[in-house]
């Protein structure tokens, strides 16, 4: 069952840069701005931090044990270290995940490539805050350009996947990740000294109390496990993939901050220049796109900068897009017996052919919704907000009180070679406050309970 020779990162930098070139990306910079604008700004943050420590890193680490010890898939993995019992739902709820959301991730990757474009061709030189946004919703409604972006960049993703994890994977998240937190950084300095800027990092960092909700909670919750690219089995696939001898407390910890410092670096890009241009911070999906524009529009050098930006941001797309491509292609190989080529070709294409529908939820598709939200709304919020954080609820639930605690020890430890001081802390976490506080955001939120 078990294939004979099973890809590795090669080493600590390795998995590091993996993991958080499958965390950093559009979750961060496209979806934490819109999502934090939506909810509250501030009291969203705070709700948003919390949760990642609470639930996120824990989550984090129960995948990375579970692959590590399994040596398999996210599907596969359940299977082997849960026999006849029905826990490999996890693994199918996962697939299911990785079909749904990249049929809409892909959108939005689809926009960077054309924004890239547009970058190339100077397209946003002299153009006011009104023509930027009028350009941006004029391409987004139509449809045979952002569905070819789109394919395009399903295309890439299948190519750089079939070349498997340590040529793949590794090489193109190691180098260009920390380029783009440089490049991230230069763009927040020129928006926190626009005119009017203090206002948006008020908006992001001074809390008010009473914008915090159990709705804003799940949105927090949501986006905790989104952007950490939990709750779905990624990072079980990727922990198959980690040495034997690496600390996975350490590797969690440091995947998880440099996620979320970069989440809130894009705060700190987006928000000063959402009001410094007059922009609604409630405006969605297309936030960042029509703030971006108009940040380089202000900078020296900003046709050379945006240019650099969406290269950087299409690359952190992809480095998520492979990882979650990884997730279906790892099972189709392992457990349908397909060829690589094969899986991923049977998998890119059938989920190219859902994601056309979720592109065209802009355009012709607009009018067609499901509870007040459209083909991709849905995806992007049932994803978010109920698969990833019930698959880290059972996750957790399978770690702690299923596998339990003398696993959760022995992979922590690397079977008692070392330290790891917090992990009493890390068994009780995983077997109950995790648990307990996802429960308690599904129940108030959705209103199972009511206060
Ligand atoms: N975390 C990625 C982002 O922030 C998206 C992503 C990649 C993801 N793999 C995932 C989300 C697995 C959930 C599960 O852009």
């Amino acid at each position: 069952m078990v294939p004979q020779e099973r890809d590795t990162f090669s080493g600590k930098f390795g998995i590091i840069a993996a993991a958080a070139g499958s965390a950093v990306g559009l979750g961060n910079i496209w979806r934490f701005p819109y999502v934090a604008g939506e909810n509250g700004g501030g009291a969203f943050l705070l709700v948003y931090l919390s949760f990642i420590f609470v639930i996120g890193v824990p989550v984090m680490l129960s995948e990375f044990v579970i692959g590590r010890k399994a040596q398999l898939n996210a599907f596969g993995s359940f299977k082997k270290l849960a026999p006849d019992k029905p826990w490999y739902i996890i693994g199918l709820m996962g697939i299911v995940a990785a079909f749904l959301i990249l049929a809409f991730y892909t959108t939005i990757a689809g926009w960077t490539l054309e924004y890239l474009y547009q970058a190339l061709t100077n397209g946003f030189n002299g153009k006011s805050s009104d023509e930027l946004r009028a350009t941006f919703e004029s391409f987004r409604s139509g449809s045979v350009k952002p569905i070819i972006w789109q394919l395009v960049f399903m295309g890439l993703t299948a190519a750089i996947v079939l070349a498997g994890v340590k040529k793949g994977i590794e090489k193109y998240a190691k180098i260009l990740m920390p380029l783009l937190v440089l490049l991230i950084i230069i763009m927040s300095i020129r928006s926190v000294t626009l005119p009017g800027a203090a206002k948006g990092l008020e908006f992001l960092f001074k809390p008010d109390f009473s914008k915090i909700t159990w709705k804003v909670a799940l949105e927090a919750l949501g986006q905790a496990a989104f952007s950490l690219s939990i709750g779905m089995g990624a990072l079980i696939t990727y922990g198959s993939y980690i040495q034997k001898d690496n600390k996975l407390t350490t590797t969690a910890l440091q995947v998880s901050i440099a996620d979320t410092s970069i989440a809130i670096l894009a705060g700190i890009m987006i928000f000063p220049a959402v009001f410094a241009f007059n922009i609604d911070p409630t405006e969605g999906f297309g936030l960042v796109f029509i703030v971006l524009p108009n940040i380089f529009q202000q900078m020296v050098g900003g046709y050379f900068f945006s240019i650099l930006f969406f290269i950087l941001l299409a690359v952190a797309a992809l480095t998520s897009t492979i990882s979650v491509l990884e997730v279906v292609v790892a099972y189709f190989v392992e457990e349908l017996k397909m060829t690589r080529k094969v899986a991923t070709l049977v998998g890119a294409s059938s989920i190219a052919v859902i994601g056309v529908f979720c592109t065209l939820s802009f355009g012709p598709l607009s009018e067609t919704t499901l509870f007040g939200k459209t083909i991709f709304g849905l995806f992007d919020w049932t994803t978010a907000n109920l698969l990833l954080p019930f698959g880290a609820l059972l996750i957790v639930l399978f770690l702690g009180w299923y596998l339990g605690k003398k696993v959760i020890t022995d992979e922590l430890t690397n079977g008692g070679t070392i330290k790891v001081r917090i992990l009493g802390a890390l068994v009780f976490i995983i077997k109950f406050i995790a648990p307990i506080a996802i429960s308690l955001v599904f129940l108030y939120s959705l209103g199972i309970i009511k206060l």
